[in-house]
């Protein structure tokens, strides 16, 4: 038959675990998996902000009509706003422009297409480690992936060898920067660092792709900004994908943007039928529902105030999380080990746990985590720290 060739493959190794961790029936389990925040009471909770614009769609809205190829113009500029910052030379100089897309990833494969399309020939560099989805969405483009070392073996942030690598990339390539929030590390440069790094991707003549995917996570929304407007300002041509998956809460909304950033106004415009032209062959036009949400909010004063005060809290609560773990750590000797927890910024710590301990984890204890070690900390529930250091140190006894 037609299809008996087909063989199967392996299942998405971070969804996978959603699925895995829904059929555990340990009570006891720990859900450190996949990139999703849970408050106190382990939901993923809609925002306040978020229903609020919601119900004011469902009592406004007037039409389902398609949206163009670029989204609806409210939310590109809110979107461009929020990452550029409202009085980001750019927007006056209209040389910067948001493509809404089907969330972040979305606007990663867009990137992709719009690099392999329009600057055939040329590679892409991605962190070692990366989000491992950034290195099949190149690569299911077509785009050469190269890797650039981020963290050594000792599970330490080494900027040396990261900038030396760059150094050697063609001219002419792109580099993949994770705004903050290190995807899987969470492990972050410092400004002085950027500052290192924007200067070989100017003497390499290199072109940032920035993966802003945690805006707010961090240090704060406007903290969080400072590489990308850094960037932005420096040099003058950036792209940027922009995610609202976790700081407004939309998973299965899908909403993110792609925002470029041209040389001129006019050299936006090409920039963007091209992506309108790409976007069309992927997805025809975006979902509206997430961007329309976004865009109600970021345009109404109180409701955007709200937000952030959401996402602060969201932000704080991982922070206490991080810190309880390590404090929950101390009694078995592991304060030190497991230190960096503590330092990484975002959802995500790489623990420097191996592949073979976070099997153990989740087969003695129902504690489920990626297999590089990535435990999504956001996840953790607080109630249950000492439990959870406990499974930790036992797999790390020797
Ligand atoms: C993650 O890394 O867990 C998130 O970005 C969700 C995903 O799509 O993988």
């Amino acid at each position: 038959m037609h299809f008996d060739a087909i063989g199967r493959v392996p299942g998405d190794p971070i969804l996978g675990l959603m699925e895995a961790y829904a059929q555990d029936p340990n009570p006891r389990k720990f859900d450190l998996g996949v990139g999703v925040y849970k408050d106190a009471q382990g939901l993923t909770p809609i925002p306040q902000s978020v229903k609020l614009a919601e119900q004011r769609l469902v009592d406004r809205q007037t039409t389902k009509t398609y949206i163009g190829g670029h989204g609806e113009s409210a939310f590109g500029k809110a979107i461009v706003e929020l990452v550029l910052g409202a009085d980001s030379p750019l927007i006056t100089e209209q040389r910067a422009g948001a493509t809404q897309t089907p969330g972040g990833t979305g606007a990663l494969r867009l990137s992709a297409d719009f690099i392999a399309q329009c600057l055939p020939g040329r590679g892409v560099w991605l962190s070692n480690p990366t989000w491992p989805i950034h290195e099949t969405i190149f690569a299911a483009a077509g785009v050469k992936v190269s890797h650039y070392p981020y963290v050594g073996s000792d599970n330490r942030l080494d900027v040396e060898a990261m900038l030396a690598a760059l150094n050697e990339a063609p001219k002419g390539d792109v580099v993949l920067l994770h705004a903050c929030c290190h995807n899987p590390t969470g492990f972050d440069l410092s400004h002085d660092d950027w500052r290192r790094v924007l200067d070989v991707v100017r003497s390499r003549n290199l072109v940032p792709l920035i993966d802003f995917a945690y805006q707010g996570f961090g240090d704060g929304l406007e903290q969080d900004a400072w590489s990308t407007r850094l960037f932005a300002a420096a040099l003058p041509e950036v792209l940027i994908t922009s995610s609202c998956s976790k700081n407004f809460g939309l998973y299965r909304d899908r909403t993110g943007a792609l925002i470029v950033c041209a040389k001129t106004a006019d050299k936006l415009v090409d920039i963007r039928s091209q992506l309108a032209n790409i976007a069309r062959n992927l997805w025809s036009t975006p979902p509206d529902h997430g961007a329309a949400v976004v865009a109600t909010i970021l345009g109404d004063p109180e409701l955007k105030s709200l937000w952030a005060d959401e996402v602060e809290t969201m932000r704080l609560r991982i922070a206490q999380l991080r810190s309880g773990l390590v404090e929950a750590l101390e009694p078995h000797g592991l304060r030190e080990r497991f230190a960096h927890i503590g330092v990484q910024r975002g959802m995500f710590s790489y623990t420097g746990l191996t592949p073979e301990q976070v099997k153990q984890l989740r087969d003695h204890h129902s504690v489920y985590m990626v297999n590089s070690g990535r435990a999504n900390v956001a996840g953790i529930d607080a109630t249950r720290l000492d439990l959870l250091a406990e499974a930790i140190a036992e797999v790390c006894r020797p």
